[in-house]
């Protein structure tokens, strides 16, 4: 369900449920590339190392699920695999804010790294990415299927957010 134009306030973020997977899905599908079918989403809440996090921002028509992330904690490391912002809720930081609560829940766990990778052409994300102090540290050539676009593989020491420079 879309709700266009209205500001969202009192943006909450939690995990996903059961009954969150299809606007999530539906929010991935619109995206770009490669979204994630259902079972996709329904399986990753099935793996105990995966997390997805809703942000869920209220509106005068109701609650409205504006974003989410979802990454994988592995031994010391935590796998960002997907973030998406609804497009009219962009540039209100709640990327931001699903970034930072991954990266508190990853440190509370004692993790100490965190790895991803993205399309070169993404510039918002590289940007998004760089103010949590991720570092280019390869770059896999024709890494993305279709036009076979490279992928920048990223990667970070964990820092709380009083570290980070904004
Ligand atoms: C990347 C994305 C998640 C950012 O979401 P967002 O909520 O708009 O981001 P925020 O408002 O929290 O911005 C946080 C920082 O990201 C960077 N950023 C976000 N959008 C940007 C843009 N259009 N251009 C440049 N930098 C941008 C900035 O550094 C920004 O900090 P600032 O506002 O202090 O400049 C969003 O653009 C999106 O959903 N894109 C499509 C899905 C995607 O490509 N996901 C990544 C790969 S899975």
């Amino acid at each position: 369900m879309d709700f266009p134009g209205e500001p969202l306030h009192d943006i909450e973020i939690r995990g996903m449920t059961l009954d969150d997977v299809p606007a999530v899905t539906a929010l991935d599908r619109a995206a770009g590339p490669n979204p994630w079918t259902e079972d996709i989403f329904r399986r990753e809440l099935q793996i105990s190392i995966s997390h997805t996090l809703v942000a869920v921002g209220r509106q005068e028509q109701g609650d409205q699920i504006a974003g989410f992330i979802t990454f994988w904690m592995v031994a010391d490391e935590v796998q960002l695999h997907k973030i998406v912002v609804r497009r009219q809720h962009q540039g209100q930081g709640i990327a931001r804010k699903l970034f930072q609560v991954m990266t508190d829940q990853a440190l509370a766990c004692g993790l100490s790294r965190a790895t991803l990778e993205v399309r070169r052409t993404n510039e918002a994300a590289i940007k998004l990415y760089e103010t949590f102090g991720y570092r280019i540290t390869a770059v896999r050539k024709g890494y993305y299927g279709g036009a076979g676009e490279d992928a920048l593989m990223m990667s970070a020491e964990l820092r709380p957010a009083a570290l980070l420079k904004h």
